[in-house]
Formats: structure tokens, C-alpha cells, sequence
């Protein structure tokens, strides 16, 4: 597991939820990206048991966490999302070898980008669990629902 120093903070613990909603100002839309071994595995596990989720995720399947990049989730906000996670393989166990190391790390630069900007950075979180860990996607995406409808919508100028 890679140190805090490491990933700066970025594995999010999804188990631990935000605090009470903002005011609605208008339903979030947050983006997902699920690298299609383990987070897939336990998103479909998640379908089949027709566990509810929050609308505000749209998914994005991806080959491993490891091709998202920067520009990708700075994209996914400059179009609208209010917030992005992604979703990979337990470290040590991606199916890339360590794409999912290289996606941490890539997640705690957008987070202290977004910082340095003035936008918060748990706005941007990653998540891991193992294929047959459908309670931990659950509580992921949950977690993000959470944590963004706390805050404000993300303003673009
Ligand atoms: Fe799942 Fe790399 S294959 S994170």
C-alpha cells in the first residue's frame, strides 16, 4: 500500500461519509471512472443485487484506473460535473501491474491543483476495492453522492 506521503492523501476511505447536504441548489452530477476488472465486477454485482444508488453518478468504464489522466478529470469538470472518482483494483492487485498506483498519484495532483485554484479537492477522490467487494462500491459511491451534495455547485467562468 502506498504511503500517505506517496499518494498525498488521495485514497479516499468511503466507509467515513460527508456531513449533511448543502441547501439544493439542483441535483449534482458526478462522474465515475470504473476500470472494468474489479470496480466493474463489484458495480455489476451491485446491479444484479439491485442495491439503489444515487442518480448523480454517470459511469464511465474504463480499461484500468490507471488511463485516466489529469485532463480527463479536468475535462469531466470543465463540462459540468460537479465531481469525479474513480474506482480500481486494490493496490498490488490492478490487472496493469500499477496502474492504479500511477491513478492515485494522478489524483492527488488534480486534488492539490483544484486546491491551489480555490476549488475543493474532495471534489476529486479514488477508491479501490477488490471484485467481489460490492458493499465497499456501494459505500464509494455513496460517499461521493454525499460529499457532493455538501458542497456548493462548482462554478465555471
Ligand atoms: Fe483495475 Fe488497473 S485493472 S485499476
Amino acid at each position: 500500500m502506498p504511503s500517505a506521503a506517496r499518494t498525498g492523501g488521495a485514497v479516499a476511505e468511503p466507509e467515513r461519509f460527508a456531513t449533511e447536504p448543502a441547501a439544493d441548489d439542483g441535483e449534482r452530477t458526478i462522474i465515475g471512472f470504473f476500470c472494468r476488472e474489479c470496480a466493474y465486477a463489484a458495480a455489476d454485482a451491485t446491479g444484479n443485487a439491485r442495491v439503489p444508488l444515487p442518480t448523480t453518478v454517470r459511469s464511465v468504464l474504463v480499461p484500468c484506473t490507471g488511463r485516466v489522466g489529469p485532463l480527463h478529470v479536468m475535462s469531466a469538470l470543465a463540462e459540468g460535473a460537479d465531481g469525479v472518482f474513480l474506482a480500481g483494483c486494490l493496490e498490488g492487485q490492478c490487472h496493469y501491474r500499477e496502474g492504479n498506483l500511477s491513478a492515485l498519484d494522478r489524483i492527488a495532483f488534480v486534488q492539490r491543483l483544484l486546491e491551489s485554484v480555490g476549488v475543493e479537492r474532495e471534489r476529486v477522490q479514488m477508491f479501490t476495492m477488490s471484485a467481489a467487494d460490492s458493499p465497499r462500491f456501494v459505500a464509494a459511491t455513496k460517499r461521493m453522492h454525499a460529499t457532493i451534495s455538501a458542497l456548493p455547485r462548482l462554478e465555471r467562468r
